[in-house]
């Protein structure tokens, strides 16, 4: 196979994947380098590096997913009407592990005072660098057989989150991606047509 073909074969393997385990396929080393191998390599806007990322493995992991229970089930405060999102949440504890997917505003606000140009858009492309981060290792996760999803429970579980782990006031939290070892895989994808979504021009 070309590396193209690699390439495509890797991007159609990520999926969401909700029925995860704690069993990895891989070491928790192996994730971390993971890690450490896309804050390096995947561009920011302006070269800026503003993503900050944090992994919780096994109790830091289940801390989170209790947070984030206990924290919507006072927003809800009904317990019928909270029984699906509990059952929602307890898939996420079942998993093996969090990123929580960060951007650091101190860095956004440097640049906005650098470029007051762009000064409305700088935020704008963290979410974006934040984005292909998340990507990366969505796809990486993928590669390694270990399956994820992607969620988003910022910013109510923001502040816990901050007092638990000591995060820095200026990160801003973005997204949280559960992964694990897969216990269903994902089910089929409906594909909208590809014309309708592309143009090509001058071919
Ligand atoms: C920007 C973005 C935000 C998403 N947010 C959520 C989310 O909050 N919760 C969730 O369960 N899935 C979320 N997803 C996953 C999408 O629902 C999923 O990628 C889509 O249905 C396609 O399925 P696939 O990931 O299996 O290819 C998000 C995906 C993207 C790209």
């Amino acid at each position: 196979m070309s590396n193209l073909q690699d390439l495509q074969q890797l991007a159609e393997n990520r999926r969401s994947v909700y029925a995860l385990n704690d069993n990895l396929p891989v070491s928790k080393d192996e994730i971390v380098k993971m890690v450490e191998h896309a804050i390096l390599h995947t561009p920011s806007a302006f070269n800026s590096q503003s993503t900050r990322i944090v992994v919780l493995f096994d109790q830091d992991h289940n801390k989170l997913w209790d947070i984030t229970e206990e924290t919507l089930r006072d927003i809800v405060n009904n317990d019928e009407q909270f029984a699906s999102t509990k059952q929602k949440i307890g898939g996420f504890r079942a998993a093996a592990g969090t990123i929580l997917f960060f951007e650091d505003q101190r860095v956004v606000r440097n640049l906005q005072e650098a470029a007051p140009l762009y000064a409305d858009r700088f935020p704008i492309w963290a979410d974006h660098t934040s984005a292909m981060h998340q990507y990366v290792l969505w796809t990486g996760l993928a590669s390694a057989n270990v399956g994820a999803n992607l969620q988003h429970y910022n910013p109510v579980i923001d502040n816990k989150v901050s007092e638990t782990w000591g995060i820095d006031d200026h990160w801003d939290l973005i997204a949280q991606m559960v992964f694990g070892g897969i216990e269903q895989p994902a089910g089929d994808k409906e594909f909208q047509p590809v014309e309708d979504r592309m143009k090509v021009f001058g071919k």
